[in-house]
């Protein structure tokens, strides 16, 4: 285990306690971002963009600290990140204020977590049609079936980049170029990439990009982030309206603030974004390419030990899963598994259908009430993963009578 590794897992007492392979639903906080957090909280616990004083000038300039670190994380401009509560809400900031007009539609891959369906499969009531495409057996798109896809009418192509629910990596920078050559918009939902490997927003093509703060980056709940590309900014049209967002009002009108400060009505979660920026300090100080780098090799170790196990069911494909192992145990239930995992050994897994009811049903696990799922961080161990298959083992020849 590398030296980060083990500061990481003294900064997370929490690990101790048990093995904790639900990273994919939100990671627990290691110690600096909770100091950076009661920092605030301790000492300069004052609203920001708002008082002249000292204290309330040293809140703003550290909320603005985390906004340029997490610009350069990245390889974006400051007012290109948005502040959102989480990935959904980044989402729908987009789904909500882009002006869509009837006809219009959006593609988007049968796969996807619900945070990326419905805020689009809401709009049917607008007039704006879906165009789902399917994947293949592992969950993964083919860039060429989206090409097919687009015409006249395409407004939006959007994706995750991980799947939530397979692990399957899908091909957002060719998506990107196909958006980029039809001259579409085009969103890349990155909840279980962002923090796991290295992400460049400008080589995506991306015009949006929704984060979570709370899973890959190691921030506090609560804290994610919409990055938008300055060029289509101006499409956007705020809709969380108020306090922080405008810069002239008569009682006739009023005058919008140039992004970001548009787009975040009202008081922000100051201590969380303040932890974000040191979570993200964080990551950069362990490496996102040694958490890459770790995130691949303990991936394939976890789906070769769990697949080997007789009785077992993996989904996605070995070579392109990242972070997560999705799977089954014959007959077993997979929320009777994920119940036997914590009783006995105190694994943490998620079960059932992630919030992503549609891409369950296509790997055909809904059968057996969705998949069980292990997913990791650099805080985890071989030893962790050795564990869980073991266990999963004894689980299995019980459910094989
Ligand atoms: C792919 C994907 N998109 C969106 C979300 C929603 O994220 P959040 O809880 O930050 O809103 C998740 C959460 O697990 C996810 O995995």
């Amino acid at each position: 285990m590398e030296n980060a590794n083990i500061n990481l897992r003294a900064d997370i007492p929490l690990l101790e306690e048990l093995i904790y392979l639900d990273a994919a639903s939100t990671t627990p906080t290691p110690e600096p971002v909770l100091r950076a957090m009661q920092d605030y909280y301790r000492h300069f616990n004052a609203n920001i963009g708002r008082g002249a004083y000292k204290t309330a000038v040293k809140a703003t300039n550290k909320f603005e600290n985390a906004r340029e670190k997490i610009a350069k994380f990245i390889n974006s401009k400051q007012n290109e990140v948005i502040f959102t509560k989480n990935t959904t809400e980044a989402i729908n900031l987009v789904s909500n204020s882009l002006e869509f007009k009837k006809g219009d539609s959006i593609i988007v891959p049968n796969i996807e977590h619900h945070s990326n369906f419905i805020p689009w499969l809401n709009l049917k009531d607008k007039g704006i049609n879906l165009k789902i495409i399917k994947t293949n057996k592992y969950g993964v798109i083919n860039p060429a079936d989206i090409e097919k896809a687009v015409d006249k009418t395409t407004k939006l192509i959007t994706t995750t980049h991980i799947s939530n629910s397979i692990g399957s990596c899908q091909p957002i920078y060719e998506m990107g170029n196909v958006a980029e050559e039809n001259d579409v918009l085009y969103m890349v939902d990155a909840a279980q990439s962002a923090g796991h490997m290295k992400f460049d927003a400008k080589k995506t093509k991306a015009d949006f990009i929704a984060f979570p703060g709370h899973k890959g980056l190691l921030g506090p709940v609560g804290t994610g982030f919409l990055y938008c590309k300055n060029e289509v900014l101006e499409q956007l049209k705020p809709m969380n309206l108020g306090g922080g967002t405008v810069s002239n009002v008569t009682e006739n009108d009023f005058t919008l603030e140039p992004a970001p400060a548009r787009f975040e009505g009202g008081t922000q979660n100051i201590a969380g974004i303040i932890g974000l920026g040191a979570a993200v300090n964080y990551v950069e100080d362990i490496g996102i390419e040694k958490i890459e780098k770790h995130s691949v090799k303990l991936t394939k170790y976890m789906y070769d030990q769990i697949c080997g196990i007789d009785n077992t069911i993996c989904y996605g494909d070995r070579e392109n899963v990242h972070g997560i192992v999705a799977f089954n145990i014959e007959n077993m239930n997979s929320h009777d598994v994920a119940k036997i995992l914590d009783e006995i050994k105190n694994i943490c897994v998620r079960s059932g259908y992630h919030c992503a009811i549609p891409a369950i049903k296509h790997i055909g696990a809904d059968a057996l009430g969705g998949t069980v799922r292990a997913s990791i961080h650099y805080y985890n161990t071989k030893e962790e993963i050795q564990i869980l298959a073991e266990t999963v083992e004894e689980i299995s020849k019980f459910a094989g009578g």
